[in-house]
């Protein structure tokens, strides 16, 4: 028997505020910028980076009209709307900072920051100034993130009992490259775990308790990391990352009634599968998300939805608060000093 999913409600490109937005960084935010124009109505007017040349190059290649000479004088531009950050990790609490002091909203690329103090300082700083702070979990946004939001709303799998999410990937030990570097953040937590964290967390909210087993690697980050988190409800999730293993890149909820299967990558649009029902149940309902030929093409939705908060006046995302936001990093900060190494430490505060 085929089950019948719920319809995703999402805000229309065209009914939210066309911002304008200044853009720090010039890697992942070629994707970013790409995915903004060409799927939105939202339209990058500046950007700034480290490399004059190669930002300049950015700038012809995106249609960008003007290039900062420096992040302070681009989060200061009367012609900027909201801030978009896509540095290595440690950059980004000074720029968000900047960004916020000079009245703008800011959008962080994910992890928000290296710490749950930092994120919220960054956080609190936003509410302040009263403007609109997140961190670019663009998971949150997609249309398969918001069916799987309806489907346990209306009980569609019982009651929850285990998440389990992974993201890992082979990455070359390479010394000056960030993700192996501590000076630059880093580590397979900050960069690749805070996406499974982060989609325990849309589900099951804060874990009361956290079990970590990891491996520092070469240049003394974590290699790979496999948490436990216990919640008060009784249920738990598994969430595991790794930058010496290419882990599936999918996601289960687990309930007393069946489950919710989050294809690969579950942290960009790919698909979704409900099942009602054990193992061999044909009571099954799929939906793929095959809108794009990139995966990264779906960051508009993010960018869609950041408009029409701000547009709405909020402070923080609906679907992913500060207190989310800062709860992640708290457990990326047990994990962490679980393992050790230059990247970890004791004594982690709660946040
Ligand atoms: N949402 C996603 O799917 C996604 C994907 C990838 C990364 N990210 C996140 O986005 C952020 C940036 O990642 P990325 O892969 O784009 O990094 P990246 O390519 O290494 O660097 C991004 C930008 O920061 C500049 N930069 C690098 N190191 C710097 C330093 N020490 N001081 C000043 N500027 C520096 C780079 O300049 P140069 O070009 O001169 O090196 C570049 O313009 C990270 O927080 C990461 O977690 C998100």
């Amino acid at each position: 028997m085929s089950l019948t999913l719920p319809t995703p409600i999402l805000p229309d490109p065209a009914a939210v505020p066309a911002l304008r937005w200044g853009v720090i960084g010039t890697g992942i935010a070629d994707r970013f910028v790409l995915a903004l124009h060409a799927h939105t109505t939202q339209r990058v007017v500046a950007v700034t980076a480290r490399d004059a040349e190669k930002t300049a190059a950015f700038a012809a290649r995106h249609g960008i009209p003007r290039v900062a000479e420096s992040v302070d004088a681009l989060v200061n531009d009367s012609e900027v709307d909201v801030v978009y950050i896509a540095t290595p990790h440690p950059l980004h609490r000074e720029q968000a900072l900047a960004a916020i002091a000079a009245g703008k909203h800011v959008l962080i690329e994910k992890p928000i920051a290296m710490s749950a103090d930092e994120a919220r300082e960054i956080t609190d700083a936003g509410r302040t100034a009263g403007v609109f702070v997140t961190e670019a979990m663009w998971t949150r946004y997609l249309p398969q993130t918001e069916i799987l939001r309806l489907l346990l709303a209306d009980g569609a799998i019982g009651e929850v009992r285990l998440v389990t999410a992974d993201f890992g990937f082979t990455m070359p030990f390479d010394p000056s490259h960030r993700l192996w570097n501590t000076e630059l953040g880093g580590g397979a937590l900050l960069d690749a775990g805070v996406y499974p964290i982060s989609f325990a967390a849309s589900v099951l909210g804060t874990p009361t308790d956290i079990v970590t087993r990891g491996d520092l690697g070469p240049g003394d980050v974590d290699a790979r990391a496999d948490l436990l988190l216990s919640y008060a409800s009784g249920a738990r999730a598994f969430a595991s990352t790794s930058l010496v293993t290419a882990l599936p890149v999918v996601a289960s909820v687990i309930g007393s009634e069946g489950r919710i299967d989050l294809h690969s990558p579950f942290f960009g649009p790919s698909g979704i599968t409900w099942t009602r029902g054990g193992m061999g149940s044909d009571e099954t309902a799929t939906w793929i998300d095959d809108r794009f030929e990139a995966v990264h093409e779906g960051l508009g939705y993010q960018a869609t939805a950041v408009a029409s908060y701000i547009g709405e006046g909020l402070a923080e995302s609906p679907v992913h608060t500060h207190d989310d936001i800062v709860g992640v990093m708290h457990v990326i900060d047990v994990a962490r000093a679980a393992i050790g190494g230059q990247g970890g430490g004791d004594g982690v505060p709660a946040p």
